[in-house]
């Protein structure tokens, strides 16, 4: 049987997550992983009251686990530039590393994926996208005979698990409130919110199914803040559901790059996928569509992939330092796609502010599948929900300049379809 010293830099929820794992399954990680890990130090800035350490030995300098007798390094701190400066001295260092981290990753990948194969050691990040949900080992080895042509999907729990329990009545801020007490959120939520993480996520596997850059080159990048709980009942009403999308698709020989909130039928199998389970949709040559779901987030689900990748170098033969270098792909401009919208917009309740709505579509000669005027909100206000053909991006947020400057208008929003 294989052993491992692993040194844990970070203490927080996964580093304890982890920790606790490794303990409770020694057993089955060794009966099916063939696979025996020694904890032998934690570079823990600060005790955690959560989680007694036990006899491990504990270093207050996380840059001092380097130093220590050790197979791998386990970087758990989060954050960018001190994870990026950690991961790099440990290359150099001549450790492998493992890392839950999404956003070290996205930000600096290229580079120390370089240096991880100069220096002849394994850099492993299962559980940077989805947890442990299997996705980076999935692309790179399952199906490293499939053209892949698109991946789509929900990558950020704390977005879906507010999202589905907005669609249920709840409000945006109580179950937020929620997936931090879970330990869903990262400890700073703006990046679930604002798409950021999400976005992380979907560079990464677009690094590894199409080539593209890390970090990538700029690409359009939107949360679910804006999102309404009408909006899930007008939605439903016409067979979709809301739901926070990151997509990464061969478009043309370029790559389509974009994390964002769409409208998807209510009856795709990502749509049926609720609370903080990420779900994923791969269109492959040789398996045709493929779907992977599980929970993306939290302490136990990246506990397992963290270990999915310890017992993947354990017993793995591959030499980093003869993986060959992938050819770099191009992204699309945003503003050349098309999409279909909806379109919700609040206006006063008078003769003829249907007919101004749709005169400014018709002057860009964009076409309208359905509008329809709702029940009355407050006094002469009403809801108008619109579903347009299909217009280029490029148009978009001068239709909602548009819209909004009519007088008869109060507000309006818009939320792509994902076809
Ligand atoms: N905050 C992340 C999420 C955790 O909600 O998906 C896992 O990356």
């Amino acid at each position: 049987m294989k052993s491992l010293k692993i040194g844990i830099c970070g203490w927080g929820n996964v580093a304890t997550g982890l920790f606790n794992t490794i303990n409770q399954n020694k057993e089955l990680i060794k009966s099916k992983g063939r696979l025996d890990i020694e904890i032998s130090v934690i570079g823990a800035r600060r005790d955690n009251p959560k989680c007694n350490p036990g006899n491990t030995e504990i270093v207050r300098d996380i840059f001092d686990v380097l130093d220590k007798e050790i197979d791998v390094v386990v970087e758990l701190i989060g954050g960018v530039e001190v994870a990026r400066e950690l991961i790099l001295k440990a290359i150099k260092n001549k450790k492998h590393v493992v890392t839950a981290n999404k956003a070290v990753i996205f930000n600096h990948g290229d580079e120390i994926i370089k240096e991880a194969n100069d220096n002849g050691v394994m850099f492993l990040y299962e559980s940077s996208v989805c947890a442990g949900t299997p996705i980076i080992k999935l692309l790179n080895e399952e199906l490293a005979a499939s053209n892949i042509t698109k991946i789509a999907g929900m990558l950020n729990g704390t977005s879906n698990f507010i999202l589905s329990n907005m669609e249920d009545g709840a409000d945006f801020k109580s179950t937020l409130e929620l997936a931090q007490k879970e330990g869903y959120a990262e400890p700073d939520p703006t990046f679930d919110i604002d798409g950021m993480d999400a976005a992380h996520k979907i560079g990464i596997l677009s690094s590894l199914a199409f080539g593209t850059n890390l970090p990538p080159d700029d690409f359009y990048i939107e949360g679910i803040s804006k999102i309404e709980k009408d909006d899930f009942k007008y939605a439903s009403e016409m067979g979709y559901t809301v739901k926070h999308l990151a997509v990464s698709k061969i478009n043309n020989k370029e790559i389509e790059l974009r994390a964002h909130p769409a409208l998807i039928r209510s009856n795709s199998y990502l749509a049926n996928l609720k609370g903080v389970r990420n779900g994923i949709e791969l269109e492959t040559d040789l398996l045709g569509t493929l779907h992977i779901a599980g929970s993306g987030a939290g302490q136990e689900s990246t506990a397992s992939g963290l270990i999915s990748d310890l017992v993947f170098l354990a017993n793995s033969n591959i030499n980093p330092s003869s993986i060959e270098k992938k050819e770099k792909n191009g992204l699309i401009d945003f503003q050349s796609l098309s999409f279909q919208y909806y379109f919700y917009i609040e206006a006063e309740d008078i003769p003829g502010v249907m007919a101004s709505i749709t005169s400014i579509f018709a002057k860009k000669n964009i076409g309208i599948e359905s509008i329809v005027q709702k029940e009355d909100l407050k006094e002469k206000t009403v809801p108008i929900v619109l579903i347009t053909d299909l217009f280029l991006e490029s148009n978009h947020i001068e239709l909602l300049d548009n819209i909004l400057k009519l007088d008869s208008v109060n507000s309006v929003r818009s939320i792509r379809i994902e076809s």
